[in-house]
């Protein structure tokens, strides 16, 4: 399907998507997110793909939601339209593993952007920021909420109210990304997680997701009987009969996503 502002291909089990506006820093305008949300749900409905990775170029993953678009938009505008929420909230919904694999900027939207994927990577350029407060507003998709569960209130704080960026060590050391890797290396490790995660189980592999975000909505003895109560279906899987055999016969297991 051809879109507008963004590029897709499928390697083998591994969807890519990249972000194409590269002129406006890949400023996340209403079109480039819904062409998002559409190829995200396409690859969550196809049975040949086990992991999708959303990506940028050198200079920035996103610079944030697109600054010229909204100016001048109203509050009846937004709430009418339910901005944000409408265009955005598809990647909440996707049940395959998601990376962001980010080089450049990752600002306002861009960086809740990446937050709202489960993995992220990190190019040695990377920046995260809020900067939202620059322009005499806040940051409006989740930035506020899933900033402080990844680096704390502290830095959270610091962020979002001092407009500050930061780099992708800090970044690393505080929790927001789970690898930094010289940037002419993004792509290729980005694509290896992503081709390792497809080759797994793909139920199990959407189950895994599940659990983990629960840890996010829900008390500990919830989340746990949650996992439990998953981890009791995989015994229902045939790649569990199968992944277990392979290891008591040493051997590699064949996996068939069911
Ligand atoms: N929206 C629209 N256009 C943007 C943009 C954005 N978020 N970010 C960059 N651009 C455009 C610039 O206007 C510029 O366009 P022109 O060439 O037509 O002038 C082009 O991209 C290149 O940008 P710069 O010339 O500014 O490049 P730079 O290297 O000097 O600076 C930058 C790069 C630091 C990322 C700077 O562009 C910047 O600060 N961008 C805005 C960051 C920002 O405030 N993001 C938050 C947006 S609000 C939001 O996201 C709300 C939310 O929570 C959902």
């Amino acid at each position: 399907m051809p879109y507008e502002f963004i590029l897709t291909e499928t390697r083998g089990r591994v969807a890519l998507i990249r972000l194409n506006r590269s002129k406006q820093m890949n400023a996340l305008n209403p079109k480039l997110m819904q062409e998002l949300g559409q190829a995200l749900d396409g690859y969550d409905a196809d049975d040949g793909v086990g992991a999708i990775v959303i990506t940028g170029n050198e200079k920035a993953f996103a610079a944030g939601a697109d600054i010229a678009v909204m100016q001048n938009y109203s509050f009846m505008d937004v709430y009418k339209s339910n901005y944000i929420t409408r265009d955005w909230e598809h990647i909440r919904n996707i049940r395959k593993p998601v990376i962001a694999a980010v080089a450049g900027y990752a600002l306002g939207g861009g960086c809740e952007l990446a937050m709202m994927c489960d993995i992220v990577i990190a190019a040695e350029s990377a920046k995260f920021g809020q900067p939202e407060i620059n322009l005499g507003t806040f940051p409006g998709a989740g930035g506020t909420q899933r900033l402080p569960r990844a680096v704390g209130k502290a830095k959270a704080m610091d962020l979002c109210l001092s407009a500050r960026m930061m780099d992708a060590a800090e970044a690393e050391r505080s929790g927001l990304v789970s690898r930094v890797v010289p940037s002419d290396k993004l792509m290729d490790e980005a694509l290896a997680v992503a081709e390792k995660i497809a080759s797994y189980s793909l139920p199990v592999a959407m189950m895994v997701k599940e659990a983990v975000n629960r840890a996010y909505e829900t008390t500990l003895s919830e989340g746990v009987h949650f996992e439990r109560r998953m981890f009791h279906a995989t015994f229902g899987l045939d790649d569990q009969k199968e992944g277990m055999a392979a290891f008591v016969e040493k051997r590699k297991p064949v996996f068939k996503h069911r």
